[in-house]
């Protein structure tokens, strides 16, 4: 089947960032937008240069540094916004102007107090006037699923007549419903034949939870470009997301011949990094790049997985980037998901090993909700007649400002050994994850960094999720304290002490086998 290339417009860095504790600098801006481009989004909103210096600078930072998406700001139809604009964007390899005036009934008389015709007047003359500056101008009547169907045709024409090459149309407050969003797609396509000489758009919110749906229902009416947010942030509920979106037509080729630019291998690398720039936690069971997207805790689930992953899982992990899941063992785990759990330790017990493994798991699953992979990786160890001895932070001292280089001296136990070293980081964080690795003469490559917070109020918990890479594989550790540099410590220690647990468990097997072994011959 050949598949309709569809436009992917990200606004993460504008609609996305106008959401509530998502705001950015100007570097995490011109992070996340060096992130977008090589994630492959067509189109970056970068920002509403006229609204703040820091949105104007950071607009002007991206067009500066991104070369291989279109940059994009939002303006009003006011000449003050669009000059605005085009300084910000002076630097573009590729830019276009993003225009909008809202056309809906409610907004006309409590927001604008303007006319119909008052309205049509303010689009031709600024689409006028942003083309002596842009050759592409994007327009969006706000708010035009709630327009008069008429109007909102008269609208489109004029803004086509007057040389928008892009009408996106946007369901502003997240009002529609798929089947009558394709059926008003159809509509302006069949009732405004100009539609064929420009990309038509979609820009959905997801207050009832339908946006993705919706933006689906509308490249299948015939839009061109989608508008999207990574992890779907956005004003109040949010926008269409767009790892959900890519994902959907990934996944569902045989019902939507669809392709976009998007290298998916990149998207929850995306995902990790907004969240780590913004704060903003997504949800767990977010669909696609949520922690527990990948989990499966039910027994059954775990003995369909283990024998093909294709019985509970529609997509594979490692094609959005993330590490194949290893199981989560509980209550519910039999000997089939411990085996397996082993195994990807690169754990090998005798039978007898085995059962007497199995049976002190059962025991701590029967108390525990969750067994962790530290517990198995104990209980082995403990089955094997020795404790694995792990890393502990005994002391830390940090000091930081805004005048000063961070700096951090760390004291860490193991056994009876203890270790102190000093260093220096471009943050206090970084300073401690520093002086650990030179405490302990290990070299831990960073790969994911999440705080969270457990609690309300000021004596709320840090929470911190680690990813350390050593040889090549990927450990995961936490920690908590109402202290964020404790919790962050903690949490890289406990990352490293299950780098150290597996490798020593793997060599203990190694050593008791060849005992054996010698003990045969
Ligand atoms: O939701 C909306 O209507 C917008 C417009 C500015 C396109 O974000
Ligand atoms: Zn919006």
């Amino acid at each position: 089947m050949k598949k309709r290339k569809i436009k992917v417009f990200d606004t993460t860095l504008r609609d996305g960032e106008q959401s509530p504790g998502a705001s950015m600098s100007v570097t995490q801006k011109l992070e996340f937008a060096l992130m977008l481009e090589d994630l492959g989004v067509d189109r970056i909103e970068a920002g509403f240069p006229v609204s703040s210096e820091v949105q104007f600078k950071a607009v002007e930072e991206i067009s500066k540094k991104v070369k291989k998406s279109t940059i994009v700001s939002l303006a009003r139809c006011v000449h003050n916004d669009i000059e605005s604009a085009n300084e910000a964007m002076k630097h573009a390899k590729d830019r276009m102007l993003h225009l909008f005036i809202a056309t809906s009934p409610i907004h006309r008389k409590y927001k604008l107090g303007m006319s119909k015709k008052e309205i049509l007047k303010r689009i031709g003359e600024s689409i006028r006037y942003a083309k002596y500056y842009f050759d592409n101008i994007e327009f969006s009547p706000e708010d035009a699923t709630r327009t008069e169907r008429d109007f909102l045709y008269e609208v489109i024409e004029v803004a086509i007549a007057n040389g928008a090459t892009t009408i996106n149309i946007p369901d502003t407050v997240g009002y529609s419903v798929p089947e009558e969003f394709e059926e008003l797609i159809k509509s302006i396509i069949r009732n405004v034949p100009r539609v064929s000489e420009i990309d038509l758009s979609v820009h959905c919110h997801n207050d009832l939870g339908l946006a993705v749906a919706n933006s689906l229902a509308a490249i299948s009416a015939g839009a061109t470009q989608v508008e999207v947010t990574v992890n779907g942030i956005g004003e109040r509920a949010g926008n269409c997301s767009l790892e959900e979106l890519v994902m959907a037509i990934n996944i569902r080729k045989d019902y939507l011949p669809f392709k976009t630019r998007i290298k998916t291998k990149k998207l929850y690398k995306a995902s990790k990094l907004l969240e780590s720039l913004t704060g903003l936690i997504i949800a767990r069971n977010k669909p696609i790049v949520g922690e527990n997207a990948f989990l499966h805790e039910a027994g059954i689930h775990q003995h369909g997985v283990i024998n093909n992953r294709k019985t509970y899982e529609i997509i594979r992990p490692e094609d959005i980037g993330r590490d194949p899941e290893h199981l989560v063992l509980g209550r519910h785990s039999g000997k089939h998901s411990f085996r397996e759990k082993l195994k990807y330790y690169n754990l090998k017990l005798t039978k007898e090993q085995f059962e007497k493994a199995f049976s002190k798991f059962q025991k701590i699953a029967d108390k525990k909700k969750e067994v962790s992979d530290d517990d198995i990786l104990i209980i082995v160890a403990n089955v094997l007649g020795q404790y694995p001895n792990g890393y502990r932070l005994e002391y830390f001292d940090v000091k930081t400002g805004n005048k000063i280089y961070p700096s951090a001296t760390v004291k860490i136990k193991k056994g009876e050994t203890k270790m102190v070293s000093s260093s220096t980081g471009n943050g206090p964080i970084e300073a401690v994850f520093n002086a650990i690795d030179s405490a302990i003469g290990l070299k831990a490559k960073l790969k994911d960094f999440v705080v969270s917070g457990v609690g309300a109020g000021r004596d709320a918990q840090g929470q911190v999720k680690v990813v350390i890479n050593v040889e090549g594989n990927n450990y995961v550790g936490r920690g908590n304290s109402t202290d964020i540099i404790e919790a962050s410590a903690n949490a890289y220690i406990n990352a490293i002490n299950r780098y150290n647990f597996s490798m020593e468990a793997a060599n203990l097997i190694k050593k008791q086998n060849s005992k054996k072994e010698k003990r045969v011959s």
